[in-house]
């Protein structure tokens, strides 16, 4: 038998309002399902079966959302902020209002976000136990020893101590950097980065402890997920449905 929900859930998952709101409309005649008005904001409806509006237009509903972002620089990886842009901001179309980014970029970082509701899969690709591959591309400045790949390769110890799990470096040439990211710095040499962890300012860090700075970062990939090139910074869209069965797969899900 379909689920069915009751009405306020529904409309308040949905954005519409918080349910005193919701009483409020209803009471007006504001709320209908199937085309007649509903003044019981908790009797029970089946999603994609019954058809409910407000002020005449329909509400769909959607039970999970999932996007690819290409996070800009200056947005903040948070669900609400004062100050800053947030990465739910940008998600324009979504229709879900509890969706929540999938781990966090820095500010000044850009590159792969995913956006969605789904606190399983989150959980299960940021797990450390599940050892999801996080592929970065950087710009880094300074000298990198000769051994730098295989310090990372044996599980850095970064200068607070922290002991790192093995992370893979590949020294690009220029023109392969140029390809992934615009730059005028001549002194600057791309790298990319491949991570199982995401400790705060992993990355970053990592460089620092060899005595280098990252000054540009962005996510290229994430487990079997890469992001989409034709998305420039600041847009986004819907995960294809094997792009979210191929990442539950990589986090353990097998349902
Ligand atoms: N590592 C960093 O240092 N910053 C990020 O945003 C992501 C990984």
């Amino acid at each position: 038998m379909a689920e069915q929900i009751r009405l306020d859930k529904y409309l308040g998952e949905m954005g519409v309002g918080t349910r005193s709101q919701m009483k409020e409309m209803a009471k007006k005649g504001r709320i209908t399902v199937n085309g007649i008005p509903e003044k019981k904001t908790d009797r029970k409806v089946i999603p994609g079966q019954d058809v409910i509006a407000v002020d005449g237009s329909l509400v769909s509903y959607t039970s999970m959302e999932y996007y690819m972002l290409n996070k800009p620089q200056g947005v903040v990886s948070a669900t609400e902020d004062v100050r800053f842009e947030t990465v739910i901001d940008l998600i324009r179309d979504r229709q879900r209002k509890d969706l929540f980014p999938v781990g966090r970029l820095d500010k000044d970082t850009e590159g792969l976000l995913f956006i969605t509701n789904d606190g399983e899969l989150a959980h299960s690709l940021l797990s450390p136990k599940k050892h999801v591959d996080k592929v970065y591309f950087a710009w880094i400045e300074g000298s990198l020893p000769s051994d730098a790949a295989e310090q990372m390769e044996k599980g850095m110890v970064l200068s607070d101590g922290t002991v790192l799990k093995p992370a893979h470096l590949s020294v690009l040439t220029r023109e392969e950097g140029l390809m992934e990211a615009s730059t005028e710095l001549e002194s600057v040499r791309p790298v990319c980065l491949t991570i199982r962890e995401g400790k705060f300012h992993q990355v970053k860090r990592m460089f620092e402890t060899l005595d280098c700075r990252v000054v540009y970062l962005k996510r290229v990939s994430m487990g079997p997920v890469s992001l989409d090139k034709s998305l420039g910074p600041g847009e986004y869209r819907p995960l294809t449905n094997e792009e979210v069965e191929a990442l539950k797969k990589a986090g353990g899900i097998t349902c």
